[in-house]
């Protein structure tokens, strides 16, 4: 039997593109389809709060706005493309190289990865999630003057997924997956965030001190020592069994990005470096520099078991506080 994914991945790969019926039943052309996605979405429009706009590429984006920060969220790939504190520079890094295609990922900000993390043969890396069409199901006030939009991944079959993204003083992400179906179904997850640094070089990263981890490069595994991690090249780690709070400290931009976490046991550690960012056709070659991604997940071994009629929830929280 085709599973939900397989039969999303399997119609994009044919077609080359999602097609507006995957993602919410509207059969429009192209223009028409984004015009008929934007008519949508502007139900939802709070005024000075939630604004609805054309996008990078023709897709429609979601402006949202607190006293204290903005957000931009795609509903391609339920994806935040920024998250910015008033007053500050954004915590969020996005390429300026970013394809905003129907059939391809965003790069940058936060990719959603879902069902699978890494790449999976015949079917498209790191899941189907992000290159989705994600529908807006709400959008509202929550308490202390946030805001919350609530996604959710148009499949059908063995589950549902959700998505909350709360703008406030913190970026809060929440991806909720239900096993709607008879049987157990096993899932791997991840925030894929991507943070915005001064001098990747000069950055510490501390919170995962004496984790084990899988180095991707060397496919070996290795013991993370006490000192903080630094970035003098390629890299690509899986740590395992973590639920820590991982801090980023940048003291070119000179403050601490906080990635807070629950509902997760594998954090990723990734910057593609100078060879693979010179291979990655939607990445600058320089851009290395200014990233870091600092993922939130249940990869490999960490991956959930999630039992008929339950949830489980990935919640990551994102802030900063100056040095
Ligand atoms: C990271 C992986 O999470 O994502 C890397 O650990 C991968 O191996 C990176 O290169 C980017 O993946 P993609 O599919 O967005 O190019």
């Amino acid at each position: 039997m085709m599973t939900a994914w397989q039969s999303v991945a399997g119609r994009a790969k044919k077609s080359g593109k999602l097609s507006r019926r995957d993602s919410g039943g509207l059969t429009c052309g192209e223009n028409r389809e984004i015009t008929c996605g934007m008519t949508a979405l502007k139900h939802h429009e709070i005024p000075g709060r939630v604004t609805v706009l054309p996008g990078r590429g023709g897709l429609p984006a979601i402006l949202v706005t607190t006293a204290c920060s903005e957000a931009e969220i795609y509903p391609h790939g339920a994806h935040v493309t920024r998250f910015q504190k008033l007053g500050e520079p954004p915590l969020l890094f996005m390429s300026a190289a970013s394809e905003f295609r129907a059939d391809m990922p965003i790069r940058g900000g936060v990719p959603v990865i879902f069902p699978w993390f890494g790449p999976r043969a015949g079917l498209p890396a790191h899941g189907i999630a992000r290159v989705a069409a994600w529908e807006l199901l709400e959008a509202g006030v929550v308490a202390g003057g946030a805001m919350r939009l609530h996604l959710r991944l148009p499949t059908s079959g063995e589950w549902m997924v959700d998505y909350y993204v709360t703008v406030g003083s913190a970026l809060t992400l929440e991806l909720a997956v239900t096993n709607t179906g008879a049987k157990d179904v096993s899932i791997e997850n991840c925030l894929h965030t991507y943070f915005q640094v001064g001098d990747v070089q000069q950055i510490g990263i501390s919170g995962l001190a004496g984790t084990r981890y899988l180095d991707l490069l060397l496919a070996a595994e290795f013991t993370e020592g006490e000192a903080p991690i630094r970035i003098a090249g390629e890299v690509d780690r899986t740590y395992q069994d973590t639920s820590a709070l991982v801090e980023i400290r940048d003291p070119v931009l000179r403050r601490t990005i906080r990635v807070r976490k629950s509902g997760s046991k594998s954090t990723v550690v990734w910057n593609p470096w100078i060879a693979k960012a010179q291979r990655m056709p939607d990445f600058g070659d320089d851009e290395y520099l200014q990233m870091v991604c600092v993922e939130s997940g249940n990869i490999a071994e960490n991956a959930v078991t999630i039992a008929p009629g339950k949830a489980a929830s990935l919640i990551v929280e994102i802030d900063s506080a100056n040095l």
